[in-house]
């Protein structure tokens, strides 16, 4: 555990300054269209190049996976880094963006952090000492009906929009209410503080869910498992929900929450 202390507080110190690189920089430099809808600006490269550094200097023998340059180093211990999560409200001066960083043992989750910082807020958890959100403890919320329910549903161009409507559909049929927040991390933390019944979507990546992958187990939420089969190389649907609305949700999605 003291190897995993050290690695959390600087998890920590590196999330909160990269998140106020991310501050410095936004509206300086150029923005640029990855595919559909997805866009990368010149501050997603310079905070991933940031922690990417620090983080060798400080644990050279780590491996290092980013959203930007994929795999730079291998490792048992690895981190998974989302420099800006939410970058399409980044770029247009939304609060909704986050720095994710995590820390794997191969598949294992270890570390989360999550720092927004135009909310004022971070979210960490480690495994086994539960999920603070500024500091407090949080706890995935005591929902049990679906029709009391918000369900966020994430959107991305990696799989059809018919599939999505029809996803948003059935939600709807059950008289929840649907939201799209444009940030998956922060979307499955609101679920992992309570704040969000359940985060749903088609297709996410590992860098977007990595950090909150933590901070859900460690609020008893419930997740389906995004892990398994090629989850971490290829990403994979994802649900995240409060615990007594998993069967039904589960149900519904065909993506099973546990
Ligand atoms: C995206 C956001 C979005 C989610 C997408 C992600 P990015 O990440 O988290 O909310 O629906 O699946 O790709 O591009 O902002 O890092």
């Amino acid at each position: 555990m003291k190897a995993l202390q050290g690695r959390f507080e600087t998890a920590v110190t590196l999330a909160t300054e990269a998140g106020a690189l991310a501050m410095q920089m936004r509206g300086a430099g150029t923005v640029t269209l990855k595919g559909p809808q997805d866009w990368v600006t010149e501050a997603d490269g310079a905070v991933e190049r940031f922690i990417s550094a620090r983080l060798a200097a400080a644990f050279p023998s780590d491996g290092f996976q980013g959203e930007e340059g994929g795999v730079a180093r291998g490792g048992s211990l690895r981190w998974i880094v989302d420099p800006i999560d939410g970058t399409a409200n980044y770029m247009r001066g939304s609060p909704r963006f986050c720095v994710s960083l995590a820390c794997f043992e191969d598949r294992t989750p270890l570390i989360g952090v999550l720092v927004a910082p135009a909310l004022g807020e971070t979210y960490v958890a480690h495994q086994g000492g539960g999920a603070m959100l500024n500091g407090r403890p949080i706890r995935a919320a005591d929902t049990t009906a679906l029709d009391r329910c918000v369900v966020e549903v994430g959107w991305s161009h990696r799989r059809p929009n018919p599939d999505f409507l029809s996803l948003c559909e059935g939600i709807l049929a059950q008289g929840a209410r649907l939201r799209l927040g444009g940030s998956g991390a922060l979307g499955l933390a609101d679920v992992a503080s309570g704040r969000l019944d359940a985060y749903v979507e088609l297709h996410i990546n590992l860098w977007d869910v990595a950090a909150a992958l933590v901070l859900l187990a460690e609020s008893g939420a419930a997740v389906s498992p995004f892990l398994e089969g090629n989850g971490p190389t290829e990403g994979n649907p994802i649900l995240a929900c409060a615990p007594d609305i998993a069967p039904a949700l589960s149900g519904l999605t065909g993506f099973a929450a546990r």
